[in-house]
């Protein structure tokens, strides 16, 4: 009981400091005529937003980005526009991957992912790559060819390089920073138990980051993971990693935070996800938050948006905490297109806008701290 009513205050403290900034921003928006607002139910529905993110983070060293859907960015213009004006950063959500890249063994198919980036150089900003290695949304080639045995271990040791090199190179000063591997490891904080483990051992880690480096001499190479947010068993995995990595002069620049959340879980701290940011940087590394988006148990309401607008800000604090955070990436922006409703049954609006385009608490929230990190 004590601590419900605890944490229920402290969301009111939350609801209250949110408002404040976001009044000031916009005498006729949230929070406006009539004074603190706190009803997220209600606020979220307030269209107003005249100072979009991307001009925000003018002056600073943070680039906000979000991951894009290319179906969603061809058919509805609203998405498009907003990208262009909200974003200064974008990753592909799914083009960059293998199974796209190589659908068919030996035949490349970039065209996508070139739209992508011709997209992002039109509207002057950076991409993200995303990603060179990963357990999943491989080709069935490959997989396939790995499970019959039609390919050997030595066999896709070269597939992998060529992949690799291939990509990189494909696009060499296009790309600001790749994934380079993605949740290698595992929920216990072991290497994870993947075909790339099992059929190569755990060098292959080093090898794809220096194939990487070869390809493109400048582009920042970076480790990739969920549930790294804050300091604890995987974290410290990845620090060990990333030191033992760099103590064999193996090349990775940045560690990546996805930052997967939900509601129903709770939140590290700022000042602990700021902490862990903060120990990767004195190995030497950049640091990014590459993902976000804080889902919940559905339908949502007014105390759930507003738990979810606590979500993000730890994050983006945390990321701006520390002089390393580079980029600060949601995993999509708008409740329409979000890859949480088909992944995690009865779980979905984790996006910083519904799925109208309106925004919610938690837009507002990354609004005012993006406000509050800008020089004078
Ligand atoms: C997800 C995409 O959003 C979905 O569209 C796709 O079907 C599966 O992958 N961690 C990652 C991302 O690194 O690549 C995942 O993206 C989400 C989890």
């Amino acid at each position: 009981m004590r601590s419900v009513r605890i944490a229920l205050l402290t969301l009111a403290v939350v609801a209250s400091a949110l408002a404040w900034p976001a009044a000031s921003a916009s005498p006729g928006g949230p929070g406006g005529p009539g004074g603190r607002d706190v009803d997220a139910g209600r606020s979220h529905r307030r269209p107003q937003v005249d100072q979009p993110l991307r001009d925000l983070t003018r002056g600073t060293r943070l680039r906000i980005g979000t991951a894009v859907d290319m179906d969603a960015l061809a058919a509805d213009a609203t998405y498009r526009d907003r990208i262009a004006t909200e974003f200064n950063s974008v990753t592909a959500e799914n083009v960059m991957k293998w199974e796209t890249i190589e659908p068919v063994r030996g035949q490349l198919n970039f065209g996508p992912a070139d739209e992508l980036v011709n997209f992002a150089r039109e509207n002057g900003q950076q991409v993200r790559g995303h990603t060179l290695l990963w357990h999943n949304q491989l080709p069935a080639w490959l997989t396939q060819g790995v499970a019959s045995g039609d390919i050997t271990p030595g066999e896709l040791r070269g597939i992998l390089r060529r992949h690799v090199t291939d990509v990189v190179s494909h696009f060499r000063g296009r790309i600001y920073q790749w994934d380079v591997v993605n949740e290698v490891i595992d929920d216990n904080a072991n290497l994870r138990d993947t075909l790339w483990l099992q059929q190569l051992g755990p060098g292959y880690i080093a090898d794809v980051f220096r194939w990487a480096r070869r390809a493109d001499p400048r582009v920042k190479l970076y480790l990739n993971d969920y549930n790294v947010e804050g300091i604890n068993a995987k974290s410290d995995a990845y620090h060990a990693l990333a030191q033992e990595l760099l103590d064999d002069r193996v090349p990775v620049d940045g560690m990546g935070i996805q930052g997967h959340l939900g509601v129903q879980f709770g939140f590290f701290p700022a000042g602990n996800v700021a902490q862990n940011l903060q120990r990767f940087e004195d190995l030497g590394l950049e640091t990014a938050v590459t993902e976000a988006d804080v889902r919940m148990l559905l339908p949502s309401d007014g105390v759930k948006l507003q738990a979810q607008a606590q979500g993000y800000d730890t994050l983006l604090q945390g990321c701006l905490l520390v002089r390393s955070c580079t980029s600060f990436t949601v995993w999509g922006f708008t409740d329409k297109y979000s890859w949480v409703p088909g992944f995690f049954a009865g779980e979905g609006a984790a996006n910083l806008l519904d799925e109208s385009f309106a925004p919610k608490p938690a837009y507002q929230a990354v609004q005012a701290t993006l406000a509050l990190g800008r020089p004078d």
